[in-house]
């Protein structure tokens, strides 16, 4: 947009220009039916752009906002419409994947796990009881992200106030990092609850667009203790469901369209009612599993090492690692 601004606007560019910033601008408001009041109302639950109004249920549109089916219905029929519903093939695709990059852990068995290491352009999630090691690949993740570029940046959004900047030290340390560089190259943001974080969630785009930071790694840790500590209760489980929806959706954009690798942690609840297999479910739901390319389950193994689980991929065998954590990083079991 500002290259163009200093473009001679003759009157073909400038014509060109309003094309485009027409196109540009047609959102939610310029579906039928929808008003300040309805914006509002789709926005707060995560409908801001028409993609998002076009792949929604009526179902989903009612519950969010309490209109009516028919209108519900127009409304979808319209933003499909007016979308360019847009197929790439299957090239274009895999020069996409060409792209994609990995961040080390640490550990080559856990990496290999994953194909290499952190993916870029997805999300990872790692759930597991307390104590598992979640926080600590965390601090791995934001020290080895700048290994791949001299200026690459971490961003670390802590919900639990459990960042250590004397652990980064450690593993920077470890990965024969400058410390300091490192240190510098980490943004951290406590969160003091879900909608603080939603924000700064958002605020990433900011971080690459207006400071132009080079950010390789987005790290929400932990992605719904807050969700889950503000929304108890049936009633209130819809809402919630819908927040981190619309949390996992700001994720994906960011991972998708600057390629970067977003990892988030995961508590596990206990499940009273299962007999068999491991009695604890990760927090989110489908919501969370859904959004989430890459799941891996963390748990305490013997003698004090972590066995990570591969869960869900789209292109691995599930399996698993044993590593160790110790004070340099994450580690191989010799
Ligand atoms: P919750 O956030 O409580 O759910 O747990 P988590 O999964 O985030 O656990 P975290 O990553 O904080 O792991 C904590 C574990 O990492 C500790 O129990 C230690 O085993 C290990 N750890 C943390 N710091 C050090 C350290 O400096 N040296 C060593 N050797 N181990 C450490
Ligand atoms: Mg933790």
């Amino acid at each position: 947009m500002e290259q163009e601004l200093i473009e001679i606007p003759n009157s073909e560019t400038r014509r060109k220009k309003t094309i485009k910033m027409e196109k540009e601008e047609k959102g939610i408001y310029d579906l039928p039916g929808v008003g300040a009041a309805t914006a509002e109302k789709l926005i707060a639950v995560g409908y801001s752009d028409l993609m998002s109004i076009a792949v929604a249920t009526p179902a989903e549109l009612i519950e969010a906002t309490g209109m009516g089916d028919a209108v519900a219905k127009k409304m979808i029929a319209v933003a499909r419409s007016s979308l360019e519903m847009g197929f790439e093939s299957g090239e274009d695709l895999l020069r996409k994947r060409e792209k994609v990059l990995r961040i080390k852990i640490g550990s080559k068995a856990f990496e290999s796990l994953l194909g290499g290491g952190l993916e870029t352009g997805a999300i990872t999630e790692c759930f597991g009881e307390f104590g598992s090691g979640k926080t600590q690949l965390g601090h791995a993740l934001a020290v080895n992200c700048q290994s791949i570029d001299k200026d690459a940046v971490a961003v670390y959004i802590d919900t639990e106030n459990t960042f250590r900047p004397e652990r980064i030290i450690q593993f920077a340390k470890g990965a024969g990092l400058d410390e300091e560089q490192v240190l510098r190259n980490i943004k951290v943001a406590r969160a003091y609850n879900s909608d603080h974080q939603m924000l700064l969630a958002e605020k990433v785009e900011d971080l690459i667009k207006k400071q132009g930071l080079n950010v390789k790694v987005v790290i929400v840790d932990s992605l719904t203790a807050h969700f889950r500590a503000e929304f108890i209760g049936r009633g209130t489980l819809a809402d919630r469901q819908q927040k981190l929806n619309k949390h996992m959706h700001t994720l994906m954009k960011l991972a998708d369209t600057h390629n970067l690798s977003v990892y988030v942690t995961n508590q596990v609840m206990a499940k009273p009612d299962m007999f068999f297999g491991d009695p604890t479910q990760a927090i989110g739901g489908h919501i969370v599993a859904h959004a989430s390319t890459f799941r891996v389950y963390l748990r305490k193994g013997k003698k004090g090492t972590r066995v990570a689980k591969l869960i869900d991929a789209p292109n691995l065998a599930e399996g698993e690692a044993s590593f160790y954590v110790d004070e340099s990083g994450i580690k191989d079991i010799e």
